[in-house]
């Protein structure tokens, strides 16, 4: 795969506050929310957010930028829960009492106080998805980025995280494979062979999206998984 283009001409200025990010499996969402994030260099092109070069700038892409990643085994670094949610802090510069208290503070809006000393690794796939996003949070980036945020969550932490993210002022990317949850978004952008396909209102790309959904899951070729 070495030296083949993930995503090609992907130009993106997004002023808008709720961004929704469909596409099928391979189509480049994660590598597109890894480039927004800084994670990894395009090619050509830069990446810009809230007038922060997110590649040079690591430190003040900190707090332009945050990640969810689909996987939170590759997000979690630390032992405790606590240190998990309070790194991001100290890398940002905050001391490690008021990093410690903004981590209480997160913990206690989600109920979960009591996972402060808990230990990452004991965790259920939902709780860990969980202490990610409180990690997010907790740095107040100006745009979050969400990669698959609710796979593996039950329909009432779902719904409470749902909420906590109408709430946020941050802005927000959300990739996701339910259409329904981006349907009250302000623009859609669907991806598909690392292109963008379709870019609008939900209304405008969602029914698109859907049919064409509904046409490839009715084929039995699974040969393009592979990629
Ligand atoms: N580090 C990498 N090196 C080479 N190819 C990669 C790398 N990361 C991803 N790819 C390839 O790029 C394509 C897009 O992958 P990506 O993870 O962005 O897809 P996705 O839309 O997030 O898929 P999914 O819905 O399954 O999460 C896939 O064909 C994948 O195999
Ligand atoms: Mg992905």
């Amino acid at each position: 795969m070495e030296g083949r283009a993930i995503l090609r001409d992907v130009t993106l200025t997004a002023r808008d506050k709720r961004i929704g990010i469909v596409g099928r499996n391979g189509s480049g969402k994660t590598t597109l929310a890894r480039v927004m994030a800084g994670l990894i260099a395009p090619d050509e092109g830069r990446v810009e957010v809230c007038g922060v070069d997110v590649l040079k700038d690591r430190r003040g892409a900190l707090g332009a930028v945050g990640i969810l990643f689909q996987n939170p085994d590759h997000q979690i670094i630390f032992p405790t829960v606590e240190e998990e949610i309070a790194f991001g802090l100290t890398q940002m510069g905050r001391t490690k009492v008021e990093a410690a208290a903004a981590t209480r503070a997160m913990l206690e809006r989600f109920g979960k106080a009591h996972w402060a000393s808990a230990a990452t690794h004991s965790l259920s796939q939902g709780q860990k998805q969980l202490v990610c996003l409180m990690a997010v949070l907790v740095m107040e980036p100006a745009l979050i980025v969400l990669d698959e945020p609710f796979s593996g969550l039950d329909i009432a932490t779902r719904m409470q995280l749902m909420r906590c993210l109408d709430a946020v002022e941050a802005s927000i990317a959300l990739i996701t494979h339910d259409p329904a949850t981006v349907q009250g978004f302000d623009r859609v952008i669907w991806l598909e062979g690392g292109e963008v396909i379709g870019d609008g209102t939900p209304d405008q790309v969602l029914a698109r999206f859907e049919r064409q959904m509904q046409i490839w899951g009715g084929q039995d070729d699974l040969s393009d998984l592979t990629g």
